[in-house]
């Protein structure tokens, strides 16, 4: 157990945004305002929102937001399950050099028949057929005030997808190109939806959870509340 969550932790070894780390990021302030920019998606309209439209279409097939992917009863079993636990443990509010504020987080391998079933359908939609998966699934319990820093998972620990339901809150996803931090795109994950990142959106794009004063998804306020993500990734190749 204490090997598997030392690994977790590795998956994070990259802190990185060109700026320096959170605080070198674009603000909202900074992007282009606009609702009618006209660089929305032709899909999922209201969930993608990037730097340009062609970004946003490069990008599309390799980020998937579904909406209403659990039932407010498969997000209360959920949280039957987990918050137990993580109830236990405390926030971490301290380390300003690791890539999570204001989080608890832990790692299950054998759940109750209704969450197995749930994960069942993230793995089925999310992964291709017999791809292997890394065995713990990565539970996130995110602080009113916590936030993820920009950051790539590690390429040594996950493979080309990353998986994660959204329990509790709405938040925003910001996606950053690496090598050119003007290509971005924000991802609005509503409560009880599912996130999927695959290849580039996953490899050459820090992904990053905004901090409560900073979520604000194309012009609109989404406020953050504790929020807690279920996180499938598979192994490399
Ligand atoms: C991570 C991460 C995203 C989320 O733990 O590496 O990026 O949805 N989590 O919590
Ligand atoms: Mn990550």
């Amino acid at each position: 157990m204490k090997l598997l969550i030392t690994a977790v932790k590795r998956l994070r070894i990259a802190p990185v945004c060109s700026g320096g780390g959170v605080r070198g990021c674009r603000s909202s302030a900074a992007r282009p305002a606009a609702a009618d920019s006209g660089l929305l998606s032709s899909r999922d309209d209201a969930l993608v929102f990037g730097s340009s439209a062609e970004l946003v279409r490069h990008l599309r097939p390799q980020v998937e937001v579904k909406t209403g992917f659990i039932t407010e009863e498969e997000e209360a079993e959920f949280m039957r399950e987990l918050e137990p636990g993580l109830r236990k443990k405390r926030y971490e509010f301290d380390h300003w050099d690791d890539a999570i504020h204001g989080f608890r987080e832990t790692e299950r391998v054998r759940w109750g028949a209704a969450c197995e079933e749930v994960l069942t359908r993230v793995r089925s939609v999310a992964f291709p057929d017999g791809s292997a998966l890394l065995g713990p699934v990565h539970i996130l319990d995110l602080d009113k005030k916590g936030f993820i820093k920009p950051h790539v998972d590690s390429v040594k620990f996950c493979g080309s997808t990353i998986a994660g339901l959204s329990l509790l809150s709405d938040s925003i996803m910001r996606l950053v190109k690496e090598s050119n931090t003007s290509d971005w795109l924000d991802l609005l994950l509503p409560r009880r939806s599912l996130y999927i990142l695959r290849n580039q959106a996953r490899y050459d794009f820090t992904h990053e959870i905004l901090k409560d004063e900073e979520s604000v998804f194309n012009g609109q306020n989404v406020p953050r509340q504790r929020r807690i993500s279920v996180i499938c990734r598979n192994l490399p190749v």
